[in-house]
């Protein structure tokens, strides 16, 4: 079954596609694209498995690829000139169109290509882990990272569709697969109770990856993410309750330096975290906090922080995050299971007292 979302930006109006086997389905990739050229864009772990499927669907075109090392140490400047290259060598045009088949990387290096190449051109997004079809893909953010600080460096700049092929997720490791339902849960947390009901009632299924409950996760993600996004373009407000548990999360992962934990294993923690810190700040109910952690502990993620990094290091940390003022800390909280909110001014020394004694 293909299920469709619509997202509506001032700038745009597009679809999100979601369904199994659509890297077959040529009309919906050719029905938008605004010429006959294209450019893949891809890395060296997905190319083997998707590359050639997709040519296949695009054999009347000119169809150009690239295929860049895989990982995050290539989210740089340098691989956006390789892109920029590789365009202007085979002479494309202000009218062609880049695809991004890939994780959260490929699609915020080709989105931020697209964005700046002739001051830009279409691009669609061809996500191929969960991570990147519940969240990055969707909303337009584009950037590569800055050796002093990650995703510094980008654009606003949405894409022609989003085309989501469940199927890719066979082949996602293990590991890439759980850390992405951190994500998907922190959906059902800020904004959806019944499809946090339907998390817990349905994990051993999610785990299994059976498409059609893959399908239905992925449709009400998409849908929560392009409400929050059609209200809030340019992450100025609403946006911002996306970043439950990132707060944390971002300073666990610099603590204990990257390639420790996964994004959305650190984002795992993060959401206990915020759960246990709304408790006091605003009646969270502590059932829910139990019920949150079971959901992590039983896909395997962790729920606690690692006693390899100390509590003041974590808060040090946590102030020097972008989204910290000083020493007092705004964080994303919980009222309820499925109703988030953004709490100014939590106090550093309260903060600190409260993890430190738990
Ligand atoms: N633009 C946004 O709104 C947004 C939101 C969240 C995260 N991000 C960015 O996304 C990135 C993380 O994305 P990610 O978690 O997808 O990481 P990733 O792109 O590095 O992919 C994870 C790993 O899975 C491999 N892979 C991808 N698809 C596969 C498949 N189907 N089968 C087998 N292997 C596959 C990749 O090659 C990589 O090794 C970060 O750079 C982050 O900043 C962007």
């Amino acid at each position: 079954m293909l299920e469709r979302i619509d997202v509506t930006v001032a700038s745009k109006h597009y679809p999100i596609y979601i369904g199994k086997d659509l890297l077959n389905q040529s009309h919906l990739i050719i029905q938008h694209l605004s010429a006959r050229q294209i450019m893949i864009v891809t890395n060296s772990s997905v190319a083997p498995y998707y590359l050639s499927k997709l040519q296949a669907q695009l054999h009347d075109y000119q169809c150009d690829t690239l295929i860049l090392p895989d990982g995050e140490a290539y989210k740089t400047l340098e691989t956006l000139a390789t892109i920029f290259t590789h365009l202007i060598e085979h002479r494309h045009h202000r009218d062609t169109t880049l695809i991004a088949l890939g994780g959260g990387v490929i699609g915020d290096l080709t989105g931020f290509a697209a964005a700046c190449y002739m001051r830009g051109v279409d691009y669609l997004q061809i996500p191929t882990t969960l991570l990147a079809q519940v969240d990055a893909a969707i909303g337009g953010k584009t950037a590569v990272n800055h050796p002093q600080a990650k995703n510094l460096i980008g654009a606003f700049y949405q894409p022609n569709a989003v085309i989501i092929d469940v199927t890719t997720l066979s082949s996602l490791p293990e590991r890439e697969f759980k850390a992405g339902l951190a994500e998907v849960i922190k959906y059902g947390l800020i904004a959806d109770a019944t499809f946090f009901n339907w998390l817990e009632l349905h994990i051993d299924n999610i785990l299994a990856r059976d498409p059609a409950t893959l399908t239905h996760l992925i449709k009400v993600c998409c849908q929560i993410k392009a409400n929050l996004v059609a209200q809030d373009e340019r992450d100025k407000g609403l946006r911002r309750l996306l970043n439950l548990g990132h707060t944390f999360a971002h300073a666990l992962e610099t603590g204990l330096g990257y390639g420790c934990y996964l994004h959305g294993e650190a984002v795992a923690v993060g959401l206990c975290l915020a759960a246990e810190v709304s408790q006091l700040l605003s009646n969270f109910p502590y059932s829910d906090i139990l019920r949150i952690k079971q959901l992590i502990a039983k896909i395997g993620l962790p729920i606690a922080l690692p006693n390899t990094l100390s509590i003041k290091q974590l808060l040090s940390l946590m102030t020097n995050d972008k989204k910290a003022k000083l020493s007092n800390l705004t964080l994303i909280l919980l009222k309820s299971i499925g109703l988030a909110y953004c709490e100014h001014n939590v106090d550093y020394q309260w903060l600190y007292n409260y993890l430190k004694c738990k």
